[in-house]
């Protein structure tokens, strides 16, 4: 079994790529990835040691080059996580996301078809349903609400989604596609909610709080998204889509108070800046059609797991202090000053 892990220096990437490793250790894996700001080689220096795995840099909208790949690697399967993946960038600079997340789906998709790979999965987004209100906790988004995006990121993975889906019906695509919450855990890029708070707050750092912290994300750790996808690409149907998520909802401003505890620093640091724009209230997943068809259930609970990601950085100092110096700083600035 030879899998191609697209995006496998990122964050959902890369876990996956060590679950596979360790899951399946004859399997042969094959990472492709541009190595954008938010993919780093460091991350895969483990797998790189192991005979079954090979990295391979490249861009998912490189024709050629895919097809070229796709050729002379003759992949059984195929997992597509490369993405460009932060929401605030997306404000910032869409035309990007359009290129690899919708037009590098289309490529990987063609070549799929081309070289006859067995099975297409597309690593898919809870956001593709939009927001749920806050004051209607009896909602959860299923497979079947319907697709309705508040950010660029949100609707270049729905225009994504709706591709495969089309590849499907129209020319027989062997697809999935599953929609997962919000992961977190190890190798988790710095501008994202939880790892900015850690690090922000190990280096006494305001905690930029968007509006009142009162929006509600479901949080899930990255290796229960992981061993769901390896359950659909080996047993879940061709065609269909499966949402991912623990039933774990919480206030961002309870995850940030909940980060400050754990590392023992002051709620002082804690700044509320102006929102989002476009800012989605609630996510919320209905998990049953995994669950039932496939059996998949969650392991870590969110009071374990947020101490393992917290225990994570304080002993990767060096991987984060690597990514924090570089472009990051330039964003954060763009991002955070004067806001
Ligand atoms: P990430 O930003 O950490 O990693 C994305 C990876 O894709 C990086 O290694 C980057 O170098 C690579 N990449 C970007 N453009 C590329 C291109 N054109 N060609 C090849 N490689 C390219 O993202 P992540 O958080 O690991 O998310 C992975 C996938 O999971 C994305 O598709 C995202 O939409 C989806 N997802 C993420 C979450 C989450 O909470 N992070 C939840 C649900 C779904
Ligand atoms: O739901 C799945 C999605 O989760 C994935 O598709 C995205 O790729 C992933 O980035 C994530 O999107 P969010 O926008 O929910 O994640 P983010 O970490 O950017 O923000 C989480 C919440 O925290 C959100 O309500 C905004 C808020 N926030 C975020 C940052 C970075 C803050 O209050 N302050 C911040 O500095």
């Amino acid at each position: 079994m030879k899998i191609l892990v697209t995006g496998g220096a990122g964050f959902i990437g890369s876990n996956f790529v060590y679950f596979m490793l360790k899951k399946h250790p004859d399997y042969d894996i094959v990472v492709l990835d541009k190595l954008t700001y938010a993919g780093n080689l460091s991350t895969l220096e483990e797998a790189m040691k192991n005979p079954h795995f090979k990295f391979v840099k490249g861009d998912i909208t490189d024709r050629p080059f895919v097809y070229k790949l796709f050729e002379e690697e003759k992949f059984d399967k195929v997992v597509n996580f490369a993405a460009e993946s932060h929401v605030d960038r997306s404000i910032l600079e869409p035309e990007v996301f359009l290129m690899t997340n919708v037009m590098g789906t289309q490529v990987l998709l063609d070549a799929t078809l081309k070289f006859g790979v067995a099975r297409y999965h597309q690593v898919s987004t809870d956001e593709v349903y939009g927001d749920l209100p806050l004051d209607r906790p009896d909602l959860f988004f299923s497979e079947d609400t319907p697709i309705h995006t508040s950010s660029p990121y949100s609707a270049s993975k729905a225009g994504a989604d709706l591709l495969v889906q089309a590849y499907n019906r129209t020319f027989n695509a062997p697809v999935t596609i599953s929609r997962c919450s919000n992961n977190y855990g190890p190798y988790h890029f710095p501008e994202k909610l939880i790892p900015l708070m850690i690090i922000n707050a190990l280096h006494g750092k305001s905690l930029p709080v968007y509006g009142e912290g009162l929006n509600i994300r479901d949080w899930l750790y990255v290796e229960d998204h992981c061993s769901a996808i390896d359950l659909i690409i080996h047993d879940g149907r061709i065609g269909e889509v499966y949402n991912i998520g623990g039933h774990n909802e919480m206030r961002n401003i309870d995850v940030v108070k909940l980060i400050i505890k754990e590392l023992g620093k002051s709620e002082d640091l804690i700044t509320y800046v102006t929102d989002r724009k476009g800012h989605d209230l609630r996510y919320a997943i209905n998990p049953e059609k995994i669950h039932n068809e496939l059996g998949w259930l969650p392991e870590t609970k969110f009071a374990d797991g947020i101490k393992k990601t917290i225990q994570w950085y304080l002993d990767n100092e060096d991987w984060w202090q690597n990514i924090i110096s570089g472009e990051y700083t330039e964003y954060y600035d763009k991002m955070y000053t004067n806001r």
